[in-house]
């Protein structure tokens, strides 16, 4: 994935689950993106078993 800040703020890292628990470890995603299974994968996580990214 391409990045740039590496600390959870700019947004570029944005990726979309298709599976798994996230750990969400940034403070800019909404709740509905989080729900709707977006993370940023320079900070955020498995929490917990695999995570199956939309590459
Ligand atoms: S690289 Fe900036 S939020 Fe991940």
């Amino acid at each position: 994935m391409p990045y740039s800040c590496q600390q959870g703020f700019c947004g570029t890292c944005k990726v979309r689950t298709l599976s798994g628990d996230i750990d969400h470890r940034d403070n800019i995603l909404t709740e509905p993106e989080r729900e709707a299974g977006t993370m940023l994968t320079c900070v955020s996580r498995s929490a917990g078993g695999n995570l199956t990214l939309d590459l």
